[in-house]
């Protein structure tokens, strides 16, 4: 019996190490000579990004290789820039040293962005003469002038560091500049995105300034589409006081730039811009595949598509409004487990809304698949916000590793607490 509790912790132990994820700022912390690119990743939220994938290979750049770009461009446009030096694969010294046919197109972090035209969010590897390797843009044509100088770290075959000597920059990414945050016309971004209903409920109640003075020190917005006030649970708005309508539009935002990557790496509770002395007015995350869910405490809402994702400003469409606990109580909730009544809900309790387990949503930001050796210029298709409907066996395998963690992880505890009964 001994020996059988001893296997289960084992189980559990090991199960619990390798779900653990990579933290790249820690690997880099431990190297000073690339402390401004670490600090970069950091500030971008690049770092969150980089820690949820895997295999993934962060081409560093030493410091005094980022002068030609910092100081000269928005944080937006750097950004995309350093998104480009992260490979969704892992490349160490000899598997770039024998390249299959001397040259290959790599997935970048930046194509995942889905603003990628044609090959711009790819990155060219190929085996130069005289044992060098050099990298540059995918897009056709461009100069191969940045080269890998060495290994840093390796972790087979999932995360790999390594030196490159300059930016990779192409000019189609400097050039693209996105507006300064402060003139993003926040509404007619909303309306464009099928957000009506909310754009002007942010005018007429003035929370839009809120909202808009909130954006220089970041900002996340979660803006429900015209759909989500039109289903049977939704509470009728005009039976609430304005006070309570200001709650809850402010309940849509965050006082940070938080991108889908850092939504992902989440796992305590938010606060949002409704969150004040009186009531938490927060949000928890659950993440399934590439599928992220806001999760109030009396319904949970899908994040279905970006609208912008420029920092300091991420805005987001869900599914659905979400209902805090401070207003419309919990509901009454049919999943198993102990859930503490907090108080008695004097207010309607909608039924929550809550996505079935396993009807996992198709997901919108799985990682496209490189393009075929030889691309004919052909665009090759990131998701945007209205490719929510691709299935592609990318995104199946990406739901698929961690459903099988917790099909393991259920087992090891029953196995646990089977051998605590006998
Ligand atoms: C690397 O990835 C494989 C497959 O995804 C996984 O089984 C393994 O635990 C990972 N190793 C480390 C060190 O994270
Ligand atoms: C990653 O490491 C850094 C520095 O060591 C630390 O500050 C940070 O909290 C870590 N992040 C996670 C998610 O563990
Ligand atoms: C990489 O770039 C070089 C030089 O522009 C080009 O000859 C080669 O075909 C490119 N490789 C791929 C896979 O596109
Ligand atoms: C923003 O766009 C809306 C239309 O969607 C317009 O009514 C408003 O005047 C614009 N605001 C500014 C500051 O341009
Ligand atoms: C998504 O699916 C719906 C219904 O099947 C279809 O009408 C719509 O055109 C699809 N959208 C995209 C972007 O494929």
């Amino acid at each position: 019996m001994a020996a059988s509790l001893t296997l289960s912790l084992l189980t559990l132990t090991i199960l619990t190490t390798a779900v653990a994820a990579t933290n790249i700022t820690a690997i880099l912390s431990e190297y000073p000579e690339y402390s401004e690119f670490n600090n970069l990743l950091t500030q971008t939220k690049l770092a969150d990004e980089i820690n949820s994938r895997e295999p993934v290979t962060v081409c560093a750049l030493p410091n005094g290789a980022l002068s030609s770009i910092t100081g000269k461009y928005p944080l937006s446009v750097i950004k995309n820039v350093l998104a480009l030096h992260v490979l969704l694969d892992y490349y160490d010294a000899p598997k770039l040293h024998k390249i299959a046919e001397g040259s290959v197109l790599s997935t970048t972090l930046y194509q995942t962005t889905g603003n990628a035209d044609g090959n711009l969010g790819f990155v060219n590897i190929t085996d130069l003469r005289g044992g060098k390797v050099g990298f540059g843009s995918g897009v056709p044509g461009s100069a191969l002038d940045t080269t890998f100088t060495k290994s840093v770290r390796q972790i087979p075959y999932n995360v790999s560091v390594i030196e490159v000597s300059q930016p990779i920059a192409p000019a189609a990414i400097l050039k693209a500049a996105a507006p300064k945050a402060s003139d993003v016309n926040i509404t007619a971004l909303l309306e464009k995105a099928g957000c009506k209903t909310f754009a002007s409920l942010l005018v007429s109640t003035g929370v839009l300034k809120v909202y808009t003075s909130a954006i220089e020190k970041g900002l996340t917005v979660f803006a429900p589409n015209d759909e989500a006030f039109k289903g049977a649970d939704v509470p009728d708005l005009s039976k609430l006081t304005n006070a309570d309508i200001v709650s809850i539009l402010q309940y849509h935002a965050l006082a940070s730039y938080s991108p889908i990557g850092t939504l992902k790496q989440t796992k305590s509770k938010i606060s949002t811009l409704a969150t004040n002395g009186a009531g938490k007015y927060d949000l928890s995350v659950t993440t399934a595949g590439d599928s992220v869910s806001l999760d109030t405490g009396v319904d949970s809402s899908r994040i279905a598509s970006t609208v912008l994702d420029s920092t300091p400003l991420a805005i987001f469409t869900v599914d659905s409004l979400l209902l805090p606990v401070e207003l419309f109580g919990k509901a009454p909730s049919p999943a198993p487990g102990p859930a503490p009544e907090t108080s008695p809900s004097p207010s309607p309790s909608p039924v929550a809304d809550a996505p079935a387990p396993g009807s996992a949503a198709t997901p919108i930001f799985s990682p496209p698949a490189p393009p075929r050796s030889s691309p004919d210029g052909a665009p090759s298709e990131g998701p945007t916000a209205d490719s929510q409907n691709s299935t592609s066996d990318n995104a199946a395998g990406v739901l698929e590793a961690p459903a099988v963690v917790k099909m393991v992880l259920t087992v090891a505890i029953s196995m646990f607490v089977s051998v605590l009964v006998s």
